[in-house]
């Protein structure tokens, strides 16, 4: 079997007293995506946080692309093309979507010359810029100020803003947070064909949502990897439906 685009093996992190990762294993694979479950508290948030590199595990090893990137900083992880959503955007919302995109990838090619030129008639930005608008269904929006897009269209946006920027893998902390019913139906359709792109980790708490996307789920119960498989499998695991889904075995 091919090598795994990401691979996490034995990570821990304490904060003080709390074991917030406690010899976590686990890895995606391209085309799929890897749902990641459990209570609140259980250390989702800080495992991604690992994984992007705003913070440092204590012991462990994260390889990414066959290379172990936990000693790179987060603007290496993101170059070597790990890409993630942050829970509060980094989007100019007075600016289009396309703008935003476009200012995006300025940013990724450093300081040039370019400010001579007004950043919207630079040909060399705009093409990759609507060729990711495309790739995620927005090019018919691209002239929309950000703040008019709805929630799920500016995920959508963050998310053509990390494949302008090569991203190889998603990691999507709770993408749904915050979405009505049409939103995550939206959403979930989104994500189904993203896949394809990169392969995706998904923290999620719509458990509809998981249940319907996910190729793989593990459960993280007190910092620990409980289970980890397919949808069916995860539904009917006794130990998993009584720690996390509420249910007695
Ligand atoms: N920066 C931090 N300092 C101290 N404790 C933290 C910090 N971040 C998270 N924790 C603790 O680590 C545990 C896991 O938190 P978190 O990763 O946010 O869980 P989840 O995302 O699964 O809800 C919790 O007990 C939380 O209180
Ligand atoms: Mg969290």
């Amino acid at each position: 079997m091919a090598e795994p685009v990401l691979d996490i093996r034995s990570l821990k992190k304490s904060f003080g007293a709390v074991v917030a990762t406690d010899g976590v294993s686990l890895d995606l694979r391209e085309g799929e995506i890897h749902a990641l479950i459990g209570p609140n508290g259980a250390g989702k948030s800080t495992l991604i946080h690992q994984i992007a590199g705003t913070i440092r595990p204590d012991s462990g090893e994260i390889r990414f692309l066959g290379q172990d990137i936990g000693t790179l900083g987060v603007a290496e992880r993101a170059r070597l093309g790990l890409g993630r959503t942050f829970q509060v955007s980094s989007l100019a919302h007075e600016f289009s979507a396309l703008r935003n995109v476009m200012l995006a990838v300025q940013g990724s090619q450093g300081s040039s010359f370019r400010f001579f030129r007004p950043v919207m008639d630079d040909a060399s930005l705009k093409e990759p810029a609507m060729a990711a608008l495309e790739r995620v269904g927005l090019a018919n929006r691209a002239g929309i100020p950000a703040a008019e897009l709805s929630h799920g269209e500016r995920r959508q946006l963050e998310i053509a803003i990390a494949l302008a920027l090569g991203s190889r893998a998603f990691l999507l902390d709770e993408p749904m947070a915050g979405m009505g019913p049409e939103g995550s139906q939206a959403l979930t359709a989104f994500l189904d064909g993203l896949r394809q792109e990169a392969p995706i980790l998904l923290v999620e708490h719509d458990m509809e949502a998981v249940f319907a996307l996910a190729d793989r789920i593990s459960v993280l119960v007190y910092g620990r990897v409980i289970a980890t498989g397919s949808v069916e499998e995860i539904r009917n695991n006794p130990t998993v439906r009584e720690a996390y889904l509420g249910e007695p075995a």
